[in-house]
């Protein structure tokens, strides 16, 4: 089962990636997290994607789509994957129809007015990408999933956050368009509390998708 996770920044596409590659086996990638890598590790990918996720824009596509269409000929992806932050355009869309076979896109909806706090109040796990928020932690700094330590993203504050949010509504919210049209749209509202609770309806979903 081949996958796309689509959903505003902070809509909880991150969250549920994790819970949805663990029960069906699939391959979790975020376009957002490879970037990170990148940064971290200094290579020339990073360098030039830092300037554009520090402002909260999109990296150009043609970097993007060459890394994702790479990532998806290495051999683990043939058990199914689970695209998380991409595609984000119409034109990544477009280029990644002629790459790959989608069998279901997880659209998630939420309230806007959720999103600047849960993005500012994120931390994350330095090891397995595992998000919290502040509110939950009690005071923990790390992560109760394996013990990594928990950080904040440069790009989780009220200046980027607002950019980040702006970019998805006029580029990537079309594509809640694109993927109704080929049928394959899977709508959920991502404002459901834990996220164990969103899962619970995604799971329902996507055991019948899977077969
Ligand atoms: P990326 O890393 O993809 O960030 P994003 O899309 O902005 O999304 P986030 O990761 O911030 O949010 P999320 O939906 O994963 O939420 P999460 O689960 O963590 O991209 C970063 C940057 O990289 C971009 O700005 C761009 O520059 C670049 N980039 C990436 N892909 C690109 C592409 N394809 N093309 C070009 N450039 C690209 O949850 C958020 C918070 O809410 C957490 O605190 C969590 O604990 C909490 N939460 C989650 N679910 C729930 C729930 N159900 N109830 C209560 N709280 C919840
Ligand atoms: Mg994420």
């Amino acid at each position: 089962m081949n996958l796309i996770l689509l959903g505003a920044p902070g809509a909880g596409k991150g969250t549920q990636a994790t819970k949805i590659s663990d029960r069906y086996g699939l391959v979790h990638i975020s376009t957002g997290d490879i970037f990170r890598e990148n940064i971290k590790k200094g290579t020339e990918i990073g360098l030039l994607a830092k300037s554009y996720t520090e402002k909260g824009e999109l990296v150009p596509d043609e970097v993007t789509v060459a890394i994702v269409k790479d990532r998806l000929t290495w051999d683990d992806c043939k058990k199914g994957y689970l695209l998380d932050g991409f595609p984000r355009n119409l034109f990544q869309a477009e280029e990644l129809d002629k790459f790959a076979r989608i069998d279901g896109v997880v659209n998630i909806n939420i309230d806007p007015a959720l999103l600047m706090d849960r993005l500012c109040g994120r931390r994350v796990c330095r090891e397995c990408g595992e998000s919290y928020h502040v509110s939950t932690l009690n005071g923990a700094t790390t992560c109760a999933r394996c013990g990594g330590e928990l950080y904040q993203r440069k790009d989780d504050n009220p200046e980027t956050v607002g950019a980040r949010l702006a970019v998805y509504n006029e580029q990537t919210a079309p594509l809640i368009d694109y993927y109704t049209k080929q049928g394959k749209i899977l709508n959920f509202t991502g404002t459901e509390a834990p996220a164990e609770v969103l899962f619970e309806e995604v799971r329902a979903v996507l055991d019948k998708l899977a077969g």
